[in-house]
C-alpha cells in the first residue's frame, strides 16, 4: 500500500458520500434496493489503493447519505477479474438459484479472464448468486454464462422488460470498441439470446461502456413512457477523459430506437456539445441505476473521477468517492427531451440549523467574501440576474490564495467550473481545468444548486438539465465561500447556505 502523504491525511474523505475505507474503488455495481436498504457494490482493488485485484466491494446505506461497508462480496481468483455488472432479485427464482419460497439476488458481472487461462484475454458475462440477501455471494459452476469470444464485451446492466412483446430478463452491455450496445434476452439468466444492437452513434472518442436502461414517464405522464439509454465513454466526454451520454427514444423488448442521435457512425468530435451528457464536468463515470427503489423512482450513482488521471488523485489510504445518488425525471419541451437530476437523501437533516447563512437581492461588483459563511460540507442554492458583469459566480473553498470558481458566462451561454487554483493540481498534468457546460437563463437568471464535500463539488443548473461533477483537493483551512464578478455588477437575487454539522 503505498504511504499517505503526511499532508493530505484524510481531509479530503468525504462526509456525505461513500468512499471505500481504506483501498481503490471505481465504478457502481450491482445497485440494488433489497431487504430495507440501498446495496451499493463497486469495482474494488481489496488489497490496495490503486485499480487492480478488480473485486466486488460492498456498503449499504438506509438515507443514500452515509454508508457501513461490508466485507468483499465477489472476489477475483486466480482465473477471472471481476469487472463491472450488475443484480437482480429473481422473485420467481428463473435462475434456480434459490428457492420458490426463498428467492435469491442474481450478480451479473463480467469475467476477465487472467493470462494462463483457458479463456486468456476474453471477456465474458458471468453469474453469482446470494440467499442471505447480498451480504454473501457464491460463482456459479458453470461460468462464464455468454461468450462471444470478443475481448471488449463487458457491464451487463440487466433489467426486467414487462411489455407487449412479453416478460423476461434484458441485458445491455457494450462491445466496448464498436461503440455499440449489444441487447440480449432471457428466461433464465442462465441462457441468453441476442435481441439487436445499437451504435455507434454521437460521442464515440473512446471505447464505450457501462451502459444502462430504463423507461421514464415524460413530464410525469405514466401514460407516456419513453426509454432511456446511458452509456458511458473513455475518453471522449465534453471536457475531456470519461463522461456518460444519454439517448432518449423507445424500446419495443428487442430493439432502441433513439429519438435524439445526432450523427451516426464514428467520429464527430466537432459536435460533443450537440449531444445530451449525464453530466458535463470531470469527474461523473460508469453511472449506473438501482433496481427495484422504492415507489419506482430511477435513482442513480457514478464514480467520482475520471480515468484520465484516477490513479493518481492524492487521497489516502482510500481512492475515489463515489457520487451522491441521483434522481432522475424526464422533461419534455416539444421536440427536446432531457433528462433532470436531483440528488436524493435528506442534506437538511444533516445540517446545522444553527449555521445556515442567507442572503437577498445583494448587487455585486468584483470579489466579496461572504463573512459566516465558510465551511468544506454544503449545500448552496444560488440565484443570479446578470448585469453588466461578463462572467459572476461563486468562488468555493477559498482563502483569498486559492478557490474554485463556479460562474456563469451569460453571453457564451456557459455554466464553467475552474479547478485550476482550487488546492492540489499538480499530482496529474490533465487535473488542472476549466471546465464549461452550455446553460439557458430561466426567466432572466440563473439558479444553481452545488454540493461540497471535502473534495468535490457538484452543481445542479438549468432546474437539474445540466450537471457538472469535479473533484478539488483544497487546504483544510481553505473554507472561504465569496461571490464574485468579472467586468461589471450583477444581483444575487437569493442565496441559502446549510452547513454540515
Ligand atoms: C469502466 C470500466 C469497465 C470495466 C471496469 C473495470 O470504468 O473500465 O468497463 O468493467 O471499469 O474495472
Amino acid at each position: 500500500m503505498p504511504a499517505a502523504p503526511a499532508t493530505t491525511a484524510d481531509t479530503f474523505r468525504p462526509a456525505l458520500h461513500y468512499a471505500a475505507r481504506n483501498t481503490w474503488l471505481n465504478d457502481p455495481n450491482g445497485l440494488i434496493f433489497h431487504g430495507g436498504v440501498y446495496h451499493l457494490y463497486y469495482q474494488n482493488n481489496p488489497l490496495d489503493n490503486v485499480w487492480g485485484n478488480m473485486s466486488w466491494g460492498h456498503a449499504t446505506s438506509t438515507d443514500l447519505l452515509t454508508w457501513t461497508e461490508h466485507p468483499v462480496a465477489i472476489a477475483c481468483d486466480e482465473e477471472e477479474d471481476i469487472f463491472s455488472g450488475s443484480i437482480v432479485f429473481d422473485r420467481n427464482n428463473t435462475s434456480g438459484f434459490g428457492t420458490d419460497s426463498a428467492p435469491p439476488l442474481v450478480a451479473i458481472y463480467t469475467s476477465s479472464f487472467k493470462p494462463g487461462t483457458k479463456l486468456e484475454g476474453i471477456q465474458a458475462q458471468s453469474l453469482a448468486y446470494s440467499r442471505d440477501g447480498g451480504y454473501t455471494w457464491t460463482k456459479h459452476s458453470d461460468n462464464p454464462v455468454l461468450n462471444r469470444n470478443s475481448a471488449e464485451f463487458r457491464d451487463p446492466k440487466v433489467i426486467r422488460y414487462d411489455g407487449d412483446a412479453g416478460s423476461y430478463w434484458v441485458m445491455v452491455a457494450v462491445e466496448a470498441k464498436d461503440f455499440q450496445v449489444v441487447l440480449y434476452k432471457s428466461d433464465d439468466l442462465r441462457n441468453w439470446e441476442l435481441l439487436s444492437t445499437f451504435g455507434p452513434a454521437n460521442a464515440t472518442g473512446g471505447p464505450w461502456e457501462c451502459p444502462d436502461l430504463f423507461p421514464l414517464p415524460v413530464n410525469g405522464d405514466p401514460e407516456n413512457l419513453k426509454w432511456v439509454l446511458t452509456v458511458n465513454l473513455n475518453p471522449g466526454g465534453p471536457n475531456k477523459g470519461s463522461a456518460g451520454q444519454y439517448f432518449v427514444g423507445d424500446f419495443d423488448g428487442a430493439i432502441f430506437t433513439s429519438e435524439t442521435t445526432v450523427t451516426e457512425g464514428v467520429d464527430h468530435q466537432g459536435r460533443l456539445s450537440e449531444y445530451q451528457w449525464l453530466d458535463w464536468g470531470r469527474d461523473y463515470y460508469a453511472a449506473v441505476s438501482f433496481s427495484d427503489a422504492p415507489e419506482n423512482r430511477r435513482l442513480m450513482i457514478g464514480w467520482m473521477n475520471n480515468w484520465d488521471y484516477a490513479n493518481q488523485i492524492p487521497t489516502s489510504p482510500w481512492r475515489s468517492p463515489m457520487t451522491l445518488a441521483r434522481e432522475l425525471s424526464l422533461h419534455a419541451n416539444g421536440g427536446d427531451l432531457r433528462l433532470v437530476q436531483k440528488p436524493v437523501g435528506d442534506w437538511a437533516a444533516a445540517a446545522d440549523p444553527t449555521k445556515s447563512f442567507s442572503l437577498n437581492e445583494t448587487v455585486i461588483s468584483g470579489l466579496q467574501v461572504l463573512d459566516g459563511a465558510a465551511g468544506a460540507v454544503q449545500r448552496i442554492h444560488v440565484t443570479f440576474t446578470p448585469g453588466s458583469a461578463e462572467e459572476f459566480g461563486l468562488v468555493v473553498r477559498g482563502d483569498g490564495m486559492q478557490g474554485t470558481r463556479i460562474g456563469i458566462r451569460p453571453a457564451d451561454g456557459s455554466l464553467i467550473v475552474d479547478r485550476r487554483s482550487s488546492g492540489l493540481t499538480d499530482f496529474h498534468e490533465c487535473f488542472p481545468s476549466l471546465d464549461t457546460a452550455p446553460i439557458r437563463a430561466t426567466e432572466g437568471s440563473y439558479h444553481l444548486t452545488i454540493y461540497l464535500d471535502r473534495c468535490s463539488v457538484e452543481v445542479f443548473a438549468e432546474g437539474g438539465k445540466v450537471t457538472m461533477t469535479e473533484l478539488i483537493f483544497p487546504a483544510a483551512a481553505s473554507t472561504d465561500l465569496a461571490v464574485y464578478t468579472v467586468g461589471g455588477t450583477a444581483t444575487i437575487n437569493s442565496l441559502q447556505v446549510d452547513q454540515h454539522v
